[in-house]
């Protein structure tokens, strides 16, 4: 399968389409996204997920549901697409692409000035280019990423940070691909990714489509595989890395980050930098996300997997903080400690 046959958010004729990662790998199955509250549902469900690609279905999501106002005042207009921004901002709180790309649809909106008709079609532009440009940053995050690895490299990735969690290529599994086409052949490790098994369900399934060596192992097999010697590279992506460079990632990418620097392995985190967010001073400041509980009890199993009506803590990120991290790879370059003064200089 060619990558550009996994498209999580599209937009065809004038209908916004959403691949519904919940039903990966068994299903691909398309759902058409009608008003803010089918936008909402299909992010906050995690039927699209991943930072860029929220950022996307958040552009065109906006567009979506406010093409339909019938009034022509330009202000009042204005205060209409705030409020439909106002809402699906609240969909989910750690990945900054959400926020990003709203406040960057409302910033052109907020600077145009003609009728409410040219506003609309400015609007689908915008959202647009912000599919377009994450195509091209996850196409420069590859080429970086891959003058980090070697052919023949084991790779470790966790969660799924690939062309499904962005407009394509994906940010951290976008070297992966790009070394394939080259004659690489990594040999990459998917941890399962609990409790939403973003791993087994969606990054081992990409890569197996295409044609790369993946074996799944369960989030707690890493240290195992990294003590073999099997791993050369830690490679993942990121929901909101913080001024001083410390990474919000799905749950578990902290534990990994610490495993890799014990064991001597290079740990990279790939950051759009539509994902780094110089108004959260430190990974303490980000809003980490707490989801449903039955997201590890029972969604993912045909029977209950604990006892009924236990508690569950159920924190969908953690934060990595920069000491571990290696290097950052951002579509305008590959940043290294210390992240505080280098990720400005690379915004400069
Ligand atoms: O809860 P999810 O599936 O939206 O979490 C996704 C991740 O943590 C990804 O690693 C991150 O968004 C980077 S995607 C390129």
């Amino acid at each position: 399968m060619k990558l550009s046959e996994i498209v999580p958010v599209k937009f065809s004729g004038d209908r916004l389409l959403i691949l519904d990662q919940t039903k990966l790998p068994g299903e691909k199955k398309y759902l058409e996204m009608q008003s803010k509250e089918d936008v909402f549902i299909a992010i906050k469900k995690m039927k699209v997920r991943g930072a860029p690609a929220i950022g996307v279905a958040a552009g065109y999501g906006l567009y979506v549901s406010v093409r339909d106002y019938e009034g022509r005042d330009l202000n009042e207009f204005r205060q209409y697409v705030q409020s439909t921004a106002d809402y699906l901002v609240k969909a989910r709180p750690t990945a900054v692409n959400l926020s990003w790309a709203l406040n960057r649809m409302m910033d052109k909106l907020n600077a145009y000035d003609g009728s409410v008709s040219g506003a609309k079609r400015m609007l689908f532009e915008e959202a647009d280019a912000i599919r377009i440009e994450d195509e091209n940053a996850c196409r420069k995050m590859g080429e970086y990423g891959l003058s980090l690895l070697e052919p023949g490299d084991g790779i470790l990735t966790h969660c799924n940070a690939g062309t499904l969690a962005t407009a394509m290529y994906g940010t951290s599994l976008s070297p992966l691909y790009l070394g394939e086409e080259k004659g690489y052949h990594f040999k990459v490790f998917a941890d399962e990714t609990r409790p939403a098994l973003q791993g087994a369900r969606l990054t081992a399934w990409e890569l197996s489509k295409a044609g790369i060596d993946v074996t799944l192992i369960c989030d707690n097999m890493a240290s195992i595989v990294m003590k073999n010697g099997w791993i050369d590279a830690v490679v993942v992506g990121c929901d909101r890395m913080a001024a001083n460079g410390d990474g919000a990632n799905k749950i578990g990418t902290s534990g990994v980050a610490i495993l890799a620097k014990e064991y001597g392995i290079p740990f990279y985190m790939f950051v759009p930098t539509s994902t780094i967010d110089f108004d959260t001073p430190t990974g303490d400041d980000i809003q980490i996300e707490l989801r449903d509980g039955k997201e590890i009890s029972t969604m993912w199993y045909k029977e209950p997997m604990a006892p009924e009506g236990i508690s569950v803590y159920n924190p969908s990120f953690d934060v990595t903080p920069a000491k571990y991290i290696t290097a950052v790879v951002t579509e305008r370059g590959i940043v290294y400690p210390p992240y505080e003064e280098n990720l400005r200089k690379i915004m400069e």
